[in-house]
């Protein structure tokens, strides 16, 4: 019979396999946010996972909607859903945003010139456009590779609470695990 530790490898192992398999469930979470009008959530990459911090990581414009809430309100949710095997983790923590430091220029530095244009859009996400379009004018499309650096930043999300859902064909299971002196904390609870 699986045990609480099983699932906790099953977790990070899911986590990890986010990040480094491109077609991997766990590498588009949702990511959740307390906005000025309640809940908010979108859909993001999952760019890297510490296990000895117990922290995840995105990229973000700082411009964007989720960067001012997190600044406002620093508690966050990650839901993430794998169809195949039937599982579900939410993992919740405390955010904090970053746009300088070793770990920033790093994520950076791995990024190709297409993939920086995502930074780059006049006025920042959300701003109104005349047309379709991304808000990065023709003539400036992958010319500087490093015109968004300075809207560029990672959300780190240090964890304290994670909810794992195993929707299986002879019974469900769920667990949850709280960071508790410095250890994870597991319980098995009712679907
Ligand atoms: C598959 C997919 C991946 C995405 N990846 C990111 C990402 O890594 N970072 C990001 O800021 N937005 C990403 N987005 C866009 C967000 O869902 C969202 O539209 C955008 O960040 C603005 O949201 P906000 O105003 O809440 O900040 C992605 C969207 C999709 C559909």
């Amino acid at each position: 019979m699986i045990t609480l530790d099983d699932t906790l490898s099953q977790v990070w192992e899911h986590l990890h396999a986010g990040v480094d398999d491109r077609n991997h469930p766990f590498r588009t979470p949702v990511f959740c946010t307390q906005g000025q009008q309640g809940p908010n959530a979108r859909t993001l990459v999952l760019r890297a996972v510490d296990a000895e911090n117990n922290t995840l990581i995105c990229y973000s414009d700082t411009r964007a909607g989720k960067w001012a809430e997190i600044n406002q309100r620093a508690q966050a949710a990650w839901v993430f859903y794998d169809p195949d095997n039937g599982y579900q983790l939410r993992a919740y923590g405390q955010s904090k945003c970053l746009t300088e430091g070793a770990l920033v220029e790093r994520h950076w530095a791995a990024q190709d010139g297409v993939a920086r244009n995502n930074y780059r859009s006049f006025g920042g996400p959300g701003r109104p456009l005349d047309g379709p379009t991304d808000g990065v004018p023709d003539s400036q499309r992958n010319k500087d590779v490093n015109a968004g650096r300075e809207h560029f930043g990672l959300i780190v999300t240090r964890l304290t609470e994670l909810d794992w859902l195993h929707l299986a064909i002879d019974r469900h299971r769920r667990a949850r695990f709280v960071r508790e002196g410095g250890e994870w904390q597991g319980q098995w609870i009712a679907p």
